[in-house]
């Protein structure tokens, strides 16, 4: 009988079915999340106002009866058989990528192999369908729509760290890592702000480039009643013009910034050859996405770019976990740890050699 779970099956062959399942895992959410995206820009969010059904039934045809009502009461709402297939859509793609999270949990408790990380993933895509839920039960209110987006990104990204090969760790100095750390906080933040800006509908507040209307610094308001940041309640409020011009404009900003970060990450970390190609990758997807956003500006956010701009942010979050998994400090922690497993060999030996570490010598 196997010790790790599965008679017969080699760990080897364990190890192999796991990531398999990882890298499907990695390839559904690579549709599920743009696919939301695109529910979200063409307004087919509340496409089924109830969840987990649509109307309660398993499919918008089964709901047929419903969706015409509804279509009756409001000719221009929410709902309409196509938005709600959309929505659907992505609820079925979300239900497997569940199923999947589950099968890989139960593989990874039966063989006792890789339970956290199993564990982790399933965790946060339950959160993550908990959001989903929130998403259309509250209405898109701005704060659960940019939640559920930040932590559908962060699954991916953790998704394609747990397929990908193990490579190993680079151990750096604590500075670089702690700004490795800060570019990956940045990009989490880049992106809440983005999805907090797509959310509050002030993707064109801010027309032209580099200016904004025009103007370097735009007339803007931080301050709003009622509250219009994180914790602002339903879509129907809508928000003064300067308070979209300030969301839009703390996007761009926190680009340059993020900008910044890169670029004193990159000087700090060249002189690690083995994470060159690493860097050179994460330099090129954040200069796409930098364009990608321009362009989105300029041309007034074409659905195709709009949802580039996602999917690039995907793989820059990716991207800088990777790095940052890399290049953690428990590389250095480890190389600690070597030193001190090495004095404590040499302190097993030395008792002889070395009286005074002999304490139960001293008090005989
Ligand atoms: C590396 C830097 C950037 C990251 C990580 C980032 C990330 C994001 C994310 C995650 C969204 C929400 C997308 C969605 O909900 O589907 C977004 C939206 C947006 N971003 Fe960026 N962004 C970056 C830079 C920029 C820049 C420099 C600009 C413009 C100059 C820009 C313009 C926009 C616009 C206009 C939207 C709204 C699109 C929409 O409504 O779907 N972004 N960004």
């Amino acid at each position: 009988m196997d010790m790790a779970g599965g008679a017969g099956v080699r760990p080897g062959c364990q190890e192999a079915e796991m990531r398999k399942l990882l890298w499907l895992a990695v390839l559904l959410a690579l549709v599920l999340l743009p696919l939301g995206a695109y529910v979200r820009l063409s307004q087919a969010g509340l496409g089924c106002p109830d969840w987990p059904g649509c109307y309660g039934q398993l499919s918008p045809a089964h709901a047929a009866a419903a969706i015409e009502r509804a279509m009756q009461l409001q000719p221009d709402g929410p709902v309409s058989p196509d938005k709600a297939w959309k929505e659907m859509a992505h609820r079925y793609l979300a239900a497997a990528l569940g199923v999947l999270l589950f099968c890989l949990w139960w593989q990874a408790w039966r063989q006792a192999q890789r339970l956290a990380m199993a564990s982790l993933l399933l965790l946060v895509l339950l959160l993550q369908a908990m959001l989903g839920m929130l998403t259309v039960t509250l209405q898109l209110r701005p704060w659960v729509v940019t939640s559920h987006l930040l932590l559908g990104m962060s699954l991916f990204a953790l998704l394609l760290a747990a397929a990908r090969r193990a490579q190993p760790r680079v151990a750096v100095l604590p500075a670089h890592g702690r700004l490795v750390t800060l570019l990956l906080l940045l990009v989490l933040g880049q992106i809440a702000l983005g999805g907090w800006m797509a959310a509050n509908h002030a993707a064109l507040a801010c027309q032209g480039f580099p200016r904004c209307n025009g103007q370097w610094w735009p007339d803007m308001q931080f301050t709003v009643t009622p509250p219009a940041w994180p914790w602002a309640v339903g879509t129907s409020v809508a928000l003064p013009a300067a308070a979209l011009v300030a969301l839009h404009w703390l996007h761009r900003l926190g680009a340059l910034l993020l900008l910044c970060v890169l670029c004193c990450v990159v000087g700090g970390l060249w002189r690690y050859p083995v994470l060159r190609r690493s860097l050179c990758l994460l330099v090129l997807l954040a200069g796409l996405q930098l364009l990608l956003g321009m362009l989105n500006v300029l041309w007034l956010r074409p659905l195709p770019l709009a949802l580039a701009h996602h999917v690039f942010a995907m793989l820059l979050l990716a991207q800088a976990l990777g790095i940052r998994c890399r290049v953690q400090p428990s590389a250095c922690w480890h190389g600690l740890r070597a030193v001190r497993r090495r004095a404590f060999l040499a302190g097993r030996m030395l008792p002889r050699a070395w009286p005074g570490r002999r304490s139960g010598a001293q008090g005989e």
